[in-house]
């Protein structure tokens, strides 16, 4: 490298440091007016100083006071020693008998759930690693029986916010143990950093022995790909150091390695000329053939969401800073393409409905040349006056219109959704509550493709048939992201409906993974029974809302510098 390439990089690293220095500033924004009842006061402070001092550390200028390389993380979340926050006010001993931090009496379904996930526990070698993705054994099981990455992240959750981290601890060193594998589809071998889908374990009776199996794509269905799975891993290490205040085990050296392993694959260089994540069907929760191949909002939300916290999590040691750099710029070229081009409110609409095509050069205002008879019927009478989503993709001449929940409220609690977008998402979801929500939360994906379409889209997917499954089913695992959504937007009472529609039925069908039907009405056609993952998510739900300082586990507070330039109306353009 030539010195003026080291003096340009360092001015950047210095323009990025002040970005980082504001982003510092920002976590010192008064959290507790978010929500409806005064927070616990030493949880909240626990949660702001943990942030603050990892941001504003990373910034130069701010002296960093270890002189240790290695000392970051650790200084980071040093103040929870002081706070004496390792405690949760929320911990207990056992699961069997959840008792209100509040002093009100839980729900009845509470212990239920609590019983149900404590039998999904999976053991390594006498130590609980995980749970399994359904204990529902009517039928074959194909992959149910494995511990899925993406399907644990409410259980840990869960167990993180009971005061129970060892789970966590172990599932998040046994995953990184699987990524070091050598994984080859066939002939080709998979990049190192790549995280399993989901893994087993394997008895040997004769031996005596246990061995873990994992499963990177080669044996699920359709060969699809995990790319959330690292950003998932990346998401727990953040939240099992956030909640218990032990920063040892994100600065391992294998854990450093790990994150950097995951980041080097998503932040290559290659064609690309967007700075979004291009990814190929089923790459996500939804994972088998449904038209979100290219650049689908979920991974772009928990891409978004992995680059910050990794941001918290690295040593500040040479190869650390190097993907600090990185992923700053990265994260101001995503989150000025997400709010500028995926966002969408009926102001938007109209442009679009109105857009001229084929320009040519910078003055285009119809960059992607998306054409407008390309508009489906449904969006005109689904767009509220107020409200507005992040759609669902957006490439050359294609807008998805179609909106994915999870990846919207991953905005929200990234912060990759400015404040008045997360205001206008919960507005939507609010407007739309029978559509959105209807009998059972909470629409994966709403509308449903039918017909022709659905033809061509999941190629006649049998398990994929409107208003089912992923093409418009309702899976009640999305209650813990709604609720943490309408924490963080102050909004509680969204969530508190959301969840009683849920407690009416999910004891009674015991457990479905996902509900079909316009209005979500029916137990999914073939849904499992005893889904962790929607006990772990309703877990999650009520816990939140009874203790919402749990939020700083899960979420992240807005960084000013990535706020859109000009506002218009309620539409962001630039
Ligand atoms: C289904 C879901 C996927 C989930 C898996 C295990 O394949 O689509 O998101 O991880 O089941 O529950």
């Amino acid at each position: 490298m030539s010195s003026i390439n080291v003096d340009v990089s360092l001015k950047e690293s210095l323009k990025d440091a002040d970005t980082l220095r504001d982003l510092a500033e920002i976590e010192e924004m008064d959290f507790s007016r978010i929500f409806d009842r005064p927070p616990r006061p030493l949880n909240m402070d626990r949660q702001r100083s943990c942030d603050e001092r990892s941001l504003s550390e990373l910034s130069a200028g701010v002296p960093i006071p270890s002189p240790r390389p290695s000392s970051r993380i650790e200084n980071n979340f040093r103040l929870f020693d002081h706070l004496n926050c390792s405690s949760s006010p929320g911990r207990r001993s056992g699961f069997n008998t959840p008792i209100s931090q509040t002093g009100v009496e839980t729900h009845p379904t509470m212990a239920e759930a609590w019983e149900a996930l404590r039998r999904s526990l999976v053991y390594f070698r006498g130590q609980p690693v995980g749970t399994i993705a359904a204990l529902d054994n009517s039928e074959e099981q194909v992959n149910y029986d494995q511990v899925f990455v993406r399907d644990f992240v409410p259980s840990a959750l869960a167990f993180l916010m009971n005061g129970e981290p060892e789970i966590v601890k172990n599932f998040i060193l046994k995953t990184l143990r699987l990524q070091s594998w050598e994984k080859k589809i066939d002939r080709f071998q998979l990049g190192e950093g790549v995280m399993p889908a989901s893994f087993k374990v394997l008895h040997d009776p004769v031996r005596n022995n246990e061995t873990l199996m994992a499963d990177f794509g080669e044996s699920a269905i359709g060969r699809v790909a995990p790319v959330d799975s690292g950003f998932w891993w990346i998401f727990l290490l953040r939240a099992y150091t956030k909640s218990t205040g032990d920063t040892s085990l994100a600065e391992k050296p294998e854990c450093q390695k790990g994150m950097r392993l995951i980041l080097s694959l998503c932040l290559s260089e290659g064609f690309d000329t967007f700075p979004t994540l291009l990814c190929a069907d089923g790459c996500c929760m939804v994972d088998r053939r449904m038209g979100v191949y290219g650049y689908p909002i979920e991974i772009q939300a928990l891409f978004f969401m992995a680059l910050r916290c990794a941001l918290l999590l690295l040593k500040q040691d040479e190869e650390g800073n190097e993907f600090v750099q990185r992923i700053t710029k990265r994260l101001h070229a995503l989150s000025f393409h997400m709010r500028s081009y995926y966002w969408i409110d009926l102001k938007h609409l109209n442009d679009i409905y109105r857009y001229k095509t084929e320009e040519y050069s910078h003055t285009a205002v119809n960059k992607f040349n998306v054409i407008p008879d390309s508009l489906p019927e449904w969006i005109f009478d689904f767009m509220p006056v107020r409200g507005g989503y992040f759609i669902g993709n957006v490439s050359p001449a294609r807008m998805d219109f179609r909106w994915f929940c999870l990846g919207n409220c991953i905005a929200i609690l990234s912060s990759l959704a400015t404040p008045e977008q997360s205001t206008a998402i919960m507005d939507l979801i609010e407007s739309r509550w029978e559509e959105l929500v209807g009998e059972m939360p909470l629409k994966v994906i709403y509308p449903a493709i039918e017909s022709h379409e659905w033809q061509i889209v999941t190629g006649c997917d049998p398990k994929n048939t409107r208003w089912s499954y992923h093409n418009g089913g309702s899976w009640p695992v999305l209650l813990w992201l709604l609720t943490a959504a309408c924490i963080k937007t102050g909004r509680p009472q969204i969530a508190r409906r959301a969840i009683e529609l849920a407690e009416t039925r999910l004891i009674k069908d015991n457990w479905p993974e996902y509900y079909d039907g316009k209005l979500g009405r029916f137990v999914g056609k073939q849904a499992r029974k005893c889904q962790t993952w929607s006990v772990a998510g309703y877990l999650v739900a009520k816990m939140m809302l009874e203790d919402p300082s749990h939020l700083g586990t899960v979420a992240l507070e807005e960084d000013k510098q990535t706020k859109p330039l000009i506002r218009r109306s309620n539409s962001w353009t630039f």
